[in-house]
């Protein structure tokens, strides 16, 4: 089998590649598994300066494995596995940097709320389905969306869950810079190039620094939205819509 996450770095920026492209890179329990230690990894790693997320294929991340929610439900062992990413994610200390096209739905979508930068192509779709899917959000999403959008915003985009695109995500504060669809991976290869000529010291405390005043606050979020998901996902609700997508024909 393929490696699931590709991993290969240079001068200091580690690209760590979403490699499930047959299904957008839909986060599944081993995906969630791979992407967790090796981002462990880079924090250990004094060669890794930076850490660089993409996808393989024509997608960034569909989102969580919907699969995997119909087969395992909400129980506690299955909401471990991405609660171990959200919260690796919520405490990187290196700076997380993400190239995004195509579709972000869901937690691909909700993980860019932890990246430092985040670089968009003009054709990607991010979308937040929760409530749609009869779920509540994850990754954060609750407490830091609103901060970045707005609660009007942050609502429309939670609440309705309709797909939105690389420029409305720039003008929520989501993403830095939209480019096209060939220039975004070297647009974000670029300035993770710039970052990682910084001072490495100084980064990592800026960094940390921006984050302090609610790391706690943030990661109680994470534990209760979790919480929150999984109660959800056992609801009627939800199933009948995990189903629907399951059998569509
Ligand atoms: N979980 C499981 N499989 C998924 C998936 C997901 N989240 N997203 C996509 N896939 C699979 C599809 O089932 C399909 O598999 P198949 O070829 O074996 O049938 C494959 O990936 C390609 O997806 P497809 O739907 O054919 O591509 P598309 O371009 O028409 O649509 C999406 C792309 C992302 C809009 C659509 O796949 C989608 O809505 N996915 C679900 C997103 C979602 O709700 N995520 C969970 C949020 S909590």
């Amino acid at each position: 089998m393929s490696e699931l996450v590709i991993r290969q770095c240079v001068d200091g920026v580690l690209e760590l590649t979403l490699n499930r492209p047959q299904k957008k890179n839909a986060l599944n329990r081993d995906l969630y598994l791979a992407l967790t230690e090796l981002l462990q990894q880079a924090d250990a790693d004094a060669d890794v300066k930076a850490v660089l997320l993409s996808g393989a294929g024509d997608s960034f991340c569909a989102g969580n494995d919907i699969s995997d929610f119909v087969s395992h439900g909400g129980g506690a062992d299955a909401a471990r596995v991405p609660l171990r990413l959200l919260q690796t994610l919520a405490g990187l200390e290196k700076p997380l940097i993400a190239a995004v096209k195509g579709h972000a739905v869901g937690i691909g979508t909700t993980l860019l709320l932890h990246c430092d930068l985040v670089y968009g192509a003009d054709n990607t779709r991010l979308q937040l389905p929760f409530a749609r899917l009869g779920l509540v959000p994850e990754g954060g999403g609750s407490l830091l969306l609103p901060q970045l959008a707005g609660h009007r915003r942050a609502f429309e985009l939670l609440v309705l869950g309709e797909a939105f695109d690389a420029e409305c995500g720039r003008s929520v504060g989501l993403i830095n810079e939209v480019t096209t669809v060939d220039d975004v991976l070297p647009r974000a290869r670029e300035r993770a190039r710039t970052l990682v000529a910084l001072p490495e010291q100084a980064v990592r405390k800026c960094k940390q620094m921006l984050r302090a005043h609610q790391q706690d606050l943030l990661q109680q979020v994470l534990v209760e939205e979790i919480d929150a998901f999984r109660e959800r996902l056992d609801s009627a609700e939800a199933r009948e819509a995990l189903m629907a997508f399951m059998q569509r024909g």
